[in-house]
């Protein structure tokens, strides 16, 4: 099979791995198995279960309208091309910041088994890779592609065909992750014109996720639905960079900081002790599908896991008990959720300095290097595959987040805009003045989640925005309070004691 074409090659700069990952469809399935392990087949493995699976629209979306209308589903939000609003008269775009939560996945871990299915038969896309592997032969041929392909083994030693790990991005999140890559596509390539039609270099574009198969899959979705392979010049393919867990600031989870554990673990309690007595009243509803324990935000399993289990089994069209679909239900467990992990501990300024501060400082400073250096610093647009923790943080840390766990694929971009036009400006003296220096007045930074516009109150301010648009922050606004927010210290900040005072 001539692979060239089909193929979306990625270096993965940390690992030196290179994946390029290939249609299933007519694979053969090679006698790789030990002994004992039996093969099953996909429809047997799903009634396993005594479930049925949901199938992934043409769309990527699972049709979650089936039931009647009161069903209460959580909303996911793709990008909306349709929704981006005209950019201000006057206004130029620089710059996107893109921080995306991956596709949808399974649970991460196995709850509610006696409602929902344990064993998810939904990963059957992407299974099948060419790995890179070193050896030299007589040939003297360095490296040379390994076909392979990665299959889930039970305890009891049964291998069936498309079973998904814990916590792995599913066909359904590899669609979705896929359309949000082909949604960016069509507005900063097809609508705005901002980015080229084909990627001629890859210093035009940056690609960072977390080290987690399932962030870096779904940027590999994503990077292939900006820049598929056919719109990438020669060489131009996109890298996927990855951090180690020391450096990695998309995450505000660092083992790196133990100030930051210490606080976190003080919220979680706290947020125990505010929430459980709400939760208590669910019991006697919710308790039958927990073999009987309550259902606590530390309890067995936490109320976290179980709506991980809920959000992921509905984001996959899988019926779950009916009161996880009473949105009075949900919202209780929900509020007590989102405040154990975003909303109570984001409050607090040293949990965001440590925990966003680092973040944030990145996306400044680049976004000050593409002002500094203008068209020398080719950078346009930055992608960052991440998870839930990491958009609700960066929206606590801004005042802005509206405490609902974020769906998957949620995204918050970060847009640079210069001012072009002065005709607005007060006097032409004036005018020159300011663009004899680039006077970050005439940058303006906005922030958008979930197709909507985010006007950041650290911005409200007359002065402090374009003057009519709240949302366009100014970027001395933003920046100054960025700068804040910048831990100067990191390791004494980070010191189980915090910062000396
Ligand atoms: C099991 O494996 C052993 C050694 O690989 C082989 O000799 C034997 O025939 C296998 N048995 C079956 C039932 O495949
Ligand atoms: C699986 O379950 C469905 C629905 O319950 C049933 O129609 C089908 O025959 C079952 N398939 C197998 C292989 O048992
Ligand atoms: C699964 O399929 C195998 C082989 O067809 C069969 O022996 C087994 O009984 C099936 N299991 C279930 C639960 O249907
Ligand atoms: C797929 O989505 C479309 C549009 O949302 C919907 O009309 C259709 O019924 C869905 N199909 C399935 C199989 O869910
Ligand atoms: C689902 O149904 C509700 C209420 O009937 C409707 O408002 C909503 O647009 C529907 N969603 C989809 C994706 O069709
Ligand atoms: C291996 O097969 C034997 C015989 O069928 C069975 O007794 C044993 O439990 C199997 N071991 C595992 C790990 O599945
Ligand atoms: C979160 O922090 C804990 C404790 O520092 C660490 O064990 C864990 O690996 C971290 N998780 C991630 C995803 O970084
Ligand atoms: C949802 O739950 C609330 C609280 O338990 C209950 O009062 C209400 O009747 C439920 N709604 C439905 C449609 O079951
Ligand atoms: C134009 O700008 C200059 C310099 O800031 C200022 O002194 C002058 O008053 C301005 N003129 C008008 C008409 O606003």
């Amino acid at each position: 099979m001539n692979g060239r074409r089909s193929h979306l090659e990625f270096f993965l700069v940390t690992a030196a791995l290179i994946f390029a990952s290939d249609p299933v469809s007519g694979f053969h399935t090679p006698q790789l198995y030990p002994n004992n392990s039996s093969f099953i087949n996909q429809a047997n493995a799903t009634n396993l279960t005594g479930m049925t699976i949901g199938v992934p629209n043409v769309t990527g979306r699972v049709d979650l309208n089936t039931s009647n209308g009161h069903v209460y589903r959580p909303p996911q939000v793709p990008l909306d091309v349709g929704l981006y609003p005209e950019t201000p008269e006057g206004l130029k775009l620089q710059q996107v910041h893109v921080f995306v939560r991956h596709g949808e996945r399974t649970p991460v871990g196995i709850r509610l088994t006696s409602s929902i299915p344990q064993h998810w038969m939904m990963c059957k896309t992407a299974r099948q890779f060419h790995a890179t592997v070193s050896g030299m032969t007589e040939d003297g041929e360095k490296d040379s592609f390994l076909r392979t392909r990665k299959m889930v083994e039970r305890i009891d030693g049964i291998v069936v065909d498309g079973e998904c790990l814990l916590g792995e991005l599913t066909d359904v999140g590899r669609q979705s992750t896929f359309n949000y890559g082909r949604d960016l596509r069509k507005l900063y390539v097809d609508k705005l014109g901002f980015l080229p039609d084909t990627l001629p270099r890859r210093e035009e574009v940056y690609f960072r996720s977390t080290n987690l198969p399932r962030t870096i899959e779904s940027l590999q979705q994503i990077a292939h639905g900006l820049y598929p392979t056919d719109k990438c010049a020669r060489d131009a393919f996109p890298i996927i960079l990855v951090r180690n867990t020391k450096d990695e600031n998309l995450l505000g989870n660092t083992s790196a900081c133990k100030r930051l554990e210490i606080l976190q673990v003080g919220f979680a309690q706290a947020a125990a002790a505010a929430y459980n007595p709400s939760l208590k009243h669910l019991d006697q509803r919710l308790s039958k599908y927990l073999d009987g324990n309550p259902i606590r935000v530390d309890g067995k399993p936490r109320a976290s896991g179980i709506m991980d289990t809920v959000r992921a089994a509905i984001a996959h069209g899988i019926k779950v008990p009916k009161e996880f679909e009473n949105k009075t239900i949900v919202d209780v467990i929900e509020t007590a959720v989102v405040n154990e992990w975003f909303a109570g501990r984001y409050k607090t300024e040293e949990v965001r300095r440590l925990g966003m501060g680092r973040l944030l400082a990145d996306i400044t400073y680049k976004m000050q290097r593409k002002i500094d250096k203008g068209d020398r610093d080719p950078l346009k647009i930055l992608v960052h595959s991440t998870h839930d923790t990491a958009l609700a943080a960066l929206c606590a840390t801004l005042d802005v987040y509206d405490e609902k766990w974020p769906a998957f694929t949620a995204s918050i971009t970060f847009e640079l805009f210069k001012k072009t036009d002065e005709r607005n400006s007060p006097n032409f003296s004036q005018a020159i003045i300011s663009s004899i220096r680039n006077n970050p007045g005439e940058h303006f930074v906005r922030m958008r989640h979930q197709n909507k516009n985010m006007a950041l109150p650290i911005c409200a301010e007359e002065g402090k925005h374009l003057p009519g648009h709240p949302e366009f922050c100014t970027l001395a606004a933003f920046r100054d309070r960025v700068k804040d927010l910048t831990p100067v210290d990191w390791d004494g900040e980070c010191a189980p004691a915090g910062k000396p005072s």
